[in-house]
């Protein structure tokens, strides 16, 4: 496919950087042709935007320590907070149900709080140490019956509502330790469908990552309030968690698209590696996932067996069993020990990373 206004598109960008993008020709074409097509754009909000670079989220979690999305991403804080619920119990050596049990109700916690408290920390002010301290995790553990499910409209918070439901992420590590972990959005596939003449790019639909109305939901099913709403010049809430994980005996570098489902896809993916899982199990590991409202647990087709659903059942969880899987995971592992990387691409998807890529990283030359 030939793309030559992207081609020049991306020229300008290379050779003037913020102003070849934000200023000059290329904010010119896309204002002329956002307007002419019934949108509001000004130069002025080109002109405005502003690259924060931002103190990710820090967590520790049996050894290993975690960096993470700060806000305006929702996925470090939500991260943590299932992380520091679930620290409070022998996770590693409890049977599957009650361990899906844990984490779904771990998970309805972190996102009722997603949907009250997060959104742009320019705009209101996000309580990041209070969710992600060991202490507000031991309320919430506190309020998780071990074997019932806890339905979402009876956590304080955001009420119940009537309603209903592509990315792309890099996990990179080079020959020099450096890793990089990053998720590139458009919102839903293709954007909003449309590009502006002369550009060669799609424009986003990242408005639908903002709570259009307190309670309903957005094109995931994600709830917000307040701290979420649309103003001028506000971020809008996300749910990308690209992240590191750094122990002993390995690094990670772990990420996947998916909406809502991001966060969750990562927790579960960190478990396992914590767990001494391979790239490759990782990335094909049967998902589930909760996110306080709809109050269902989402499982892949393979996710539990007949007898496992069953017993969840019992315990009160109402399980939406999908037919397709989701995500599109892309890890890679370095083991500190020998210096061999592992590649794992997610196998729903077209990537390739699988196993050892014949590359070593030196780790004692990196961290001297
Ligand atoms: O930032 C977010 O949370 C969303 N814009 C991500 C959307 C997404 O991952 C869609 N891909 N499957």
């Amino acid at each position: 496919m030939r793309n030559p206004d992207y081609a020049r598109t991306l020229e300008r960008l290379a050779s003037e950087g913020f102003d070849g993008f934000y200023r000059g020709d290329t904010a010119r074409t896309l204002v002329d042709g956002v307007r002419a097509a019934g949108g509001i754009w000004s130069l002025d909000d080109l002109s405005g935007y502003s690259i924060i670079e931002r103190e990710p989220i820090r967590i520790s979690h049996r050894g290993y320590r975690i960096v993470t999305a700060p806000p305006p991403s929702s996925g470090g804080v939500a991260l943590a907070q299932v992380l520091q619920i679930i620290a409070g119990f022998d996770y590693a050596v409890l049977p599957r149900v009650e361990r899906v049990h844990l984490l779904a109700e771990a998970m309805r916690r972190a996102y009722r709080d997603r949907a009250i408290y997060l959104g742009d920390p320019e705009f209101v002010p996000v309580p990041v140490a209070m969710l992600t301290s060991a202490d507000y995790a031991a309320g919430l553990r506190a309020g998780i019956h071990p074997r019932r499910a806890t339905p979402s409209e009876l956590l304080p918070g955001v009420g119940a509502f009537d309603g209903s439901e592509d990315t792309t992420h890099f996990s990179i590590i080079d020959t020099r330790g450096n890793l990089v972990s990053a998720t590139q959005t458009l919102n839903l596939p293709y954007g909003n469908g449309f590009v502006v003449e002369g550009t060669g790019f799609l424009l986003n639909n990242e408005m639908d990552d903002f709570s259009v109305k307190p309670g309903v939901p957005n094109a995931f099913g994600l709830v917000g309030e307040d701290a979420n709403a649309i103003e001028p010049g506000k971020r809008p809430l996300s749910s990308m968690t690209p992240s590191f994980l750094m122990g002993a005996d390995r690094v990670a570098v772990i990420g996947t698209p998916g909406g809502s489902r991001i966060i969750t896809m990562v927790a579960l993916g960190l478990l396992e590696l914590m767990q001494g899982a391979s790239a490759d199990e990782v990335v094909a590991m049967p998902r589930f996932h909760h996110q306080h409202l709809p109050d269902q647990l989402s499982a892949e087709p393979d996710a539990f067996s007949p007898e496992e659903a069953g017993r969840l059942r019992e315990m009160g969880h109402e399980i939406d069993a999908r037919e397709r899987g989701w995500g599109n995971m892309q890890l890679v592992i370095w083991n500190l020990a020998n210096g061999e990387v592992q590649a794992g691409s997610d196998p729903r998807w077209e990537g390739v990373g699988s196993g050892s890529t014949g590359e070593r990283v030196d780790a004692e030359a990196v961290f001297r």
